[in-house]
């Protein structure tokens, strides 16, 4: 049987880890073939070569896409390898510094701006002349945090504010053409991110993070997945300007109502898909805890 995105031309940013990896390997599993864009220290190759063992098509484009000839290069490398671009999937972002804003520090700021904001802005420049000949989709990484904000991370959260409003404008203009564009918008997820031992969170942001959900537990990077794929594919043809929640009702939490979820129900589904690189986001960062 036809993969959902059978044919279908995509690239994936921030793909040698966590939410991306996890995309990667959905997309190349419905069938897509793939180009995986990370900094150049991350593990793209290593999944690219994954989905190939696996009977997939994928090739590993390293370089920071906040970089505007490394963005460039990266849209052409797709068109250029596979002959034409269906789907732009921007995930490649960073949660780097949690500090109350009076502590926070400008570094760390700028680069969040960079890597979450420029990034997908100049992917999605340089790839929208080619979606307009496929009718093809851009999906962005959003989160809860983009309407919800993220206290000790505020500029993270405003970021994905950005990201929404974006994605909506981007929606609005490329309809005449054909093109789609969505965000989806995680809670907590399963990576490097939302655990103390390999991100900047404490145990007390990691506690309150998972006990704001309405079903108790992280999503995993397969459930987002699932979600991008459905978004990418044909099926979901009449969804444009879209802010796709997936955070285990996070914006509808009223207290930690996750707490009172028996451990049973709050397990994580068994996962499917090879994944190598859950927890390895953060790796080749500098994080920092600023929280006294
Ligand atoms: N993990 C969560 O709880 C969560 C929640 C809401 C939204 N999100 C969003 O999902 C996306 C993925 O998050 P994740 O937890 O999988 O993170 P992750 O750190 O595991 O993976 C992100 C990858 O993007 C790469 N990257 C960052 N800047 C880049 C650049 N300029 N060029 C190329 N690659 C770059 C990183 O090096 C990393 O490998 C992010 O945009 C994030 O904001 C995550």
């Amino acid at each position: 049987m036809a993969g959902r995105l059978q044919g279908k031309v995509a690239i994936i940013t921030g793909a040698g880890a966590g939410i991306g990896e996890a995309i990667a390997h959905k997309f190349a599993r419905e069938g897509a073939k793939v180009v995986l864009a990370g900094l150049p220290d991350d593990p793209v190759e290593d999944v690219a070569r994954a989905i190939r063992e696996n009977g997939g098509e994928a090739e590993a484009c390293p370089g920071d896409v906040a970089d505007e000839q490394a963005a460039r290069r990266c849209v052409e490398k797709a068109v250029e390898r596979f002959g034409k671009l269906d789907v732009l999937v921007n995930n490649a972002g960073v949660f780097i510094e949690v500090a109350e804003c009076q502590d926070y520090s400008v570094e760390a700021f700028d680069q969040t701006i960079r890597n979450n904001i420029r990034s997908t802005f100049l992917m999605t420049k340089f790839a929208l002349p080619h979606l307009q000949k496929t009718r093809g989709v851009v999906l962005s990484a959003g989160s809860e945090s983009g309407e919800m904000g993220e206290g000790n991370n505020a500029p993270y959260g405003g970021t994905k504010g950005f990201i929404h409003a974006f994605m909506k404008g981007v929606a609005f203009e490329q309809g005449q053409y054909g093109v789609r564009a969505n965000c989806v918008c995680p809670g907590p997820i399963d990576t490097a991110w939302t655990h103390k031992e390999t991100g900047p969170m404490d145990a007390q942001m990691e506690k309150m993070t998972v006990a704001g959900t309405v079903l108790g537990r992280r999503g995993t990077p397969e459930e987002m997945a699932n979600i991008y794929a459905f978004l990418a594919s044909d099926e979901a043809s009449y969804v444009t300007g879209a802010l796709w929640y997936a955070d285990g009702g996070t914006t509808i939490a009223k207290g930690g109502p996750g707490q009172q979820v028996p451990g049973t129900l709050a397990e994580q589904p068994q996962p499917t898909l090879p994944l190598e690189h859950s927890h390895d986001g953060l790796k080749n960062k500098h994080t920092e805890n600023r929280l006294h």
